[in-house]
């Protein structure tokens, strides 16, 4: 999520010293074979014989007749990637398997760098690498549900809007994520959290099968019975390793009749007497402490905080922006009815947190997971700025008041309207199942917690402010106690040891999995599993 809704301010600049130069590095080395490289670049007439030879696509390039594909093909939904090396070579807009296995081949046969492309929200921008052949899903969207076993199989161009549709449709519930735009597939492969993964398991959990284009350009049918090994990659190693994804059935569950939010939000402030911003720190780390981890799995919270509420879509009148630098909000979900929800919350006793200090708490009845998530801030489609974002998983018995310390600090001190920490409750049945039956990280299945600092802008002029706060902040956050890991899909791209950060003593196994199915390297992409 983290692109906000609407533009409501545009980014200042930050009064925070830039410790850190974001160049871009020159070590995503390749031993591809780049347009620059004459000797062993193919000609153009062997991509026109390629473009001759797709059953359903062609082989496109930067130029004026052809702008909207191009830009389309190649559309990211980060406005920070435009800026650094992001245009391939060509692209093919594939609408067919058949198209896919043929470009697969001819850049294995021709040693080119290949770009997988489904919707294009990967936050590093390694789904549309510099150079590269682009072979661009977004097309493939076809999504279709199976009565036989109450399955969802959708291809990767699909996203959350069609497959939240598809669920009100048949009552069914699927474990998805937010902001309807972002696709099922690349989320899925990586771990994938949202709203329910409490009540059923991470994205990742809910894979049936997966129809893979091989490095050898075959199109096999992957399961768990087929081929437990690449299975095991597949949930959990992310995208862009091993293989193109042509389409993927995931495991649906019956919808409650009815769901039921919570929204309560708290001020931040600076305290008239010591500038500390002690009550926000009490508050948020008495509910990360001593509330959120004995709440029953049907609840999913959000912890939010920011600036400011987002104008038009967090109306909250007792919002004194006098008094008040900065907000938690605490957005809750309840996969049933409103009484047990309500139940719940009074016993653990939420409603009574911080009682004099509550702003605008309501709880709220939606008819399916699609209505509950069109009536969010989150759930818009976003206008696209900026964005760095870096992650953290916090581990059960966390500090939590180290943790609120360093969030509610770097919020008041941000110029950034829009820089927020969105803290997103795991544990439940994310945790019931151990961390070496998929290649999940065991930091991510035994959290309570994925912590994400998530800096959104608009102009290129503070893109390294904004970088800088991100990246520094990240850093100050994973060095607390009991936080680990990160999360594959959300990745700070510059993070160090990300191998061992992603995927900890699971990426071992990743790397044999990666040689056995493809020998020759053939899928290359920065932040990626490699041999
Ligand atoms: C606005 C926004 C909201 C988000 N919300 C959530 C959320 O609520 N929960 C969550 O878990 N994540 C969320 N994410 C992160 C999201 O999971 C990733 O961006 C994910 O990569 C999206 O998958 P995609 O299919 O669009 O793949 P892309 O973003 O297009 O690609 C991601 C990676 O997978 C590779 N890849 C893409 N398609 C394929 C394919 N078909 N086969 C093999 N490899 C492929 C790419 O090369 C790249 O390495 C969000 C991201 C954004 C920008
Ligand atoms: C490598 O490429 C990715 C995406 O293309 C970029 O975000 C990252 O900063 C680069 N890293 C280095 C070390 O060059
Ligand atoms: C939700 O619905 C239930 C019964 O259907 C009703 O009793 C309750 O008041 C509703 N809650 C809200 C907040 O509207």
């Amino acid at each position: 999520m983290r692109t906000f809704a609407i533009l409501f301010q545009v980014a200042l600049t930050l009064s925070l010293p830039t410790t850190l130069a974001l160049a871009i590095a020159a070590s995503n080395s390749t031993s591809k074979c780049l347009p620059s490289d004459e000797t062993c670049f193919p000609p153009k007439s062997s991509f026109d014989e390629l473009s001759d030879s797709l059953p359903t696509a062609d082989v496109i390039y930067p130029s004026l007749s052809r702008y909207k594909s191009w830009s389309d093909a190649t559309a990211l939904h980060n406005q920070r990637l435009e800026k650094s090396e992001h245009t391939p070579y060509c692209a093919v807009r594939a609408r067919s398997s058949s198209d896919v296995m043929l470009v697969v081949k001819f850049c294995a046969e021709n040693n080119l760098l290949l770009s997988i492309k489904s919707t294009g929200h990967c936050y590093s921008g390694n789904c549309v690498q510099q150079d590269s052949v682009l072979l661009d899903l977004s097309l493939m969207n076809d999504i279709s549900y199976s009565s036989s076993d109450s399955s969802i199989t959708l291809q990767p161009g699909s996203n959350f809007d069609a497959l939240y549709a598809l669920n009100e449709e048949t009552q069914t519930q699927s474990v998805g994520g937010m902001c309807g735009t972002v696709g099922p597939v690349g989320f899925s492969l990586g771990g994938g959290h949202g709203p329910l993964i409490r009540s059923y398991g991470l994205g990742t959990d809910q894979i049936i099968s997966v129809d893979l284009v091989t490095a050898a350009g075959e199109l096999v049918t992957v399961t768990k019975a087929s081929d437990p090994d690449l299975f095991w990659a597949l949930q959990g190693g992310g995208g862009g390793s091993f293989g193109v994804v042509t389409s993927i059935t995931l495991r649906t569950h019956p919808a409650p009749p009815s769901l039921t939010s919570y929204v309560c939000n708290y001020p931040l402030s600076l305290d008239s007497d010591d500038n500390t911003g002690d009550s926000g720190v009490a508050t948020a780390s008495m509910w990360w402490s001593d509330i959120m981890p004995r709440l029953p799995n049907e609840w999913t919270f959000f912890s939010v905080l920011l600036p400011a509420p987002i104008p038009l879509e967090q109306n909250i009148p007792e919002f004194d922006k006098n008094t008040m630098q900065g907000l938690l909000s605490l957005e809750g979900l309840f996969n049933g009815d409103f009484a047990s929800a309500e139940a719940s919350l009074s016993e653990l006793g939420l409603l009574d947190l911080d009682k004099s200090r509550q702003m605008s708490c309501k709880f709220e009845n939606h008819t399916s997971l699609k209505a509950w998530h069109e009536s969010r801030w989150f759930g818009k489609t976003p206008v696209p700025t900026r964005n760095y974002m870096s992650t953290s998983f916090a581990q059960k018995n966390f500090d939590g008041k180290g943790l609120a310390k360093v969030a509610v600090d770097a919020i008041l001190s941000t110029d950034n309207a829009m820089s927020s920490f969105f803290g997103i409750q795991t544990g439940g049945a994310v945790s019931s199942t151990d961390s070496t039956s998929t290649s999940i990280s065991s930091a991510f299945r035994n959290s309570d917690m994925l912590m994400e600092i998530d800096a959104n802008w608009i102009r290129s002029a503070n893109d390294d402010a904004q970088e800088s706060w991100t990246h520094n902040v990240g850093r100050d956050v994973a060095a607390l106690d009991n936080m680990a890991g990160a999360y594959v899909n959300e990745p700070d791209p510059e993070l160090e040891n990300w191998e061992e950060t992603f995927w900890g003593s699971n990426f071992q196994r990743l790397q044999e999995i990666k040689s056995a199915v493809d020998p020759d390297a053939f899928f290359e992409c920065w932040q990626c599993v490699h041999a």
